[in-house]
């Protein structure tokens, strides 16, 4: 596969899955990604409450550490929250924020995800800033407009390529099985770059964006060799070390 641009991401977010039972999954996929060659970064985003027992898993192996959300505030009054300063404690080296299960299930909006980026930056750790249509607004054409307005709002100023990684997951295309055409990627993509260089001051050309939604070992090469497509976040295939691996193995 030909690869371009800025080198890529395969992230996994485990969700609300993994227990200590689901130890034996990072155990596994370190084992199996030792000797292979990559052209990409690997990270697992598990359940906060195992994120240290996962970082000690993946000692000396080149997999990465995420977290699956955090507040925007470092430390205080905040009930049931985790601050991006306790993930980066517990060796994350990066944070998802504006899933679209935040957004719809918390009520998170654009300015709170913007608030949670900032935080990140601010911890060190690299903001995965989601982003995506409804079913309703890609039918009713209204997907580009849905995501130039999700980065105006959910990217903060100043925000630099290093720490920021844009994650396009159509909502439709969550654990349903269903993605879009690599045609409707690649409009997507393309659309997310060029907004990233007019409307904030990234360096778009070397910003990630990654594709998330259904992605699985059948489709990945399809979609991670799609035009700005930068890596992939998933969520359901990467549960198992060998199904996340058969994704991983699109950038061997
Ligand atoms: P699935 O890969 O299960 O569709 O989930 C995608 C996702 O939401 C990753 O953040």
């Amino acid at each position: 596969m030909a690869i371009e641009g800025p080198r890529a991401l395969v992230a996994g977010n485990w969700k609300m899955n993994g227990g200590v039972a689901m130890l034996k999954e990072p155990r596994l996929l370190a084992a199996m990604l030792k000797d292979v060659k990559l052209k990409c970064d690997v990270m697992v985003c598990p359940p906060a409450i195992i994120a240290r027992r996962v970082k000690s898993v993946l000692k000396g192996s080149r997999i990465r550490l995420g977290g699956q959300d955090c507040h925007w505030a470092a430390s205080g009054a905040h009930t049931g929250d985790i601050s991006a300063e306790m993930l980066r404690e517990a060796g994350a080296t990066a944070v998802i924020v504006g899933h679209s299960e935040r957004r719809t299930n918390h009520g998170e909006t654009d300015e709170l995800v913007s608030k949670k980026a900032t935080a990140a930056h601010r911890a060190g750790l690299k903001a995965i800033i989601c982003l995506g249509e409804t079913l309703d607004e890609r039918k009713a054409g209204k997907t580009l407009e849905v995501l130039s307005r999700q980065i105006r709002g959910s990217i903060p100023s100043g925000s630099t390529a290093d720490l920021t990684v844009i994650a396009y997951e159509p909502v439709w295309a969550i654990g349903t099985g269903l993605t879009p055409t690599t045609a409707e990627v690649a409009e997507a993509h393309a659309h997310i770059r060029k907004e990233l260089e007019g409307v904030v001051d990234l360096e778009a050309a070397a910003t990630r964006i990654l594709y998330g939604g259904s992605v699985k070992g059948s489709n990945a090469a399809e979609l991670m060799g799609t035009p700005n497509v930068n890596g992939a976040l998933v969520g359901g295939a990467s549960l198992k070390a060998a199904d996340f691996l058969g994704i991983i193995k699109v950038y061997a």
